[in-house]
């Protein structure tokens, strides 16, 4: 037999996350920690959407602050700036000008149809901008610029994965094998954590009550306190259930953070009341995001270590970006 020394190459992954404010447990237990695995199995790049964040209108000193705290958090994570790209959009110019590309292969009939757009254009009546309009055009540009073979996105981003495959394959039937048209990426074990005040609602910042959700970066009381208040039901055991929606979600977050099983928590906690329980939940939580605070409240009081982080960070993604740039300048015609 031969021996091969042939290196397999690492399957790529691509995502990214908007400036828009602290992310909540939901967004990490349902996103965020599976980016931090994937690092072990993918070649990895995610990147911090502030070219995104603007199609809403956004306050100039705000939006500035919330880059550094979203760059800094996914750091605090444990994205890791050696084995991954971590940059920000707005920083590789690639992204705009394939946009524009691919915005002339882009129907307004399918643009018209994203949920996205129509949800967004009916709360921001006042400013329904052409850059609302074709944000899916820029977001298959982030994609497809790094031709990854995976896109893990939430529920909400599905339709938005789904045009920029369309864009892919109209933009290859064209002009030939110019883009990886990527995957989905479901995780195995991704959390869906709900409201804590409401449990048949998803859990989310913009919750006006803002014991409904937990922050990635409360504080330990604020964490505690929160879970002894989530909302239960009048029956006394802690298991899965019917009916019991605030219950069988602190069992799903409990089960995200500790690893264990259903059956195994519902034993563990025999016999015990309900208050019990969603002490122990919350101290789970709290013991889980105490590092990742300490960490970030370190890189964010460094801005200049932080900027050395994305300023690397952009240009590796540069230097991917520009190569699929080039390759669909010249298939356009353009002159390089
Ligand atoms: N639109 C996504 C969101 O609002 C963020 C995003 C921008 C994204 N570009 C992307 C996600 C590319 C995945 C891939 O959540």
């Amino acid at each position: 037999m031969c021996e091969t020394t042939a290196t397999v190459e690492k399957k790529k992954v691509l995502s990214c996350i908007q400036p828009s404010g602290v992310p909540t447990l939901g967004n990490y237990l349902g996103a965020l920690k599976n980016w931090v695995g994937m690092q072990d199995e993918f070649d990895c790049t995610f990147a911090v959407a502030d070219l995104h964040a603007i199609t809403v209108r956004q306050e100039p000193a705000k939006l500035r602050q919330q880059i550094y705290s979203i760059y800094a958090l996914m750091l605090a994570l444990g994205l890791d700036p050696n084995r991954s790209t971590l940059f920000i959009q707005s920083q590789v110019p690639e992204h705009a000008q394939l946009s524009w590309i691919l915005s002339c292969y882009t129907q307004f009939g399918e643009l018209s149809r994203m949920t996205q757009f129509k949800d967004k254009s009916a709360s921001h009546a006042d400013n329904i901008n052409v850059g609302l309009f074709a944000y899916p055009a820029l977001m298959a540009a982030d994609i497809l610029l790094y031709q990854p073979d995976f896109v893990p996105v939430g529920a909400d981003q599905k339709q938005h994965l789904e045009i920029a495959r369309d864009i892919a394959l109209r933009f290859n039937r064209l002009y030939g094998d110019v883009f990886t048209v990527p995957e989905p990426y479901i995780p195995r074990a991704g959390a869906r954590v709900m409201s804590l005040q409401n449990p048949t609602k998803k859990m989310s910042k913009s919750d006006p009550n803002p014991n409904g959700y937990v922050s990635i970066l409360d504080d330990r009381d604020t964490v505690i306190r929160k879970f002894k208040r989530a909302v239960t039901d009048s029956q006394t055991q802690v298991c899965v259930g019917e009916g019991k929606d605030g219950v069988n979600n602190l069992i799903g977050i409990y089960s995200a953070i500790t690893g264990k099983s259903e059956e195994e928590i519902a034993r563990e906690f025999e016999g015990k009341g309900y208050g019990d329980f969603k002490l122990a939940v919350g101290e789970t939580v709290a013991d889980a995001l105490a590092p990742i605070r300490t960490r970030y409240n370190e890189l964010i009081a460094d801005k200049k270590q932080l900027e050395v982080y994305y300023r690397e960070g952009a240009l590796r993604a540069e230097r991917v970006a520009r190569k699929t740039l080039c390759k669909a300048m010249k298939k356009v015609g353009f002159v390089l």
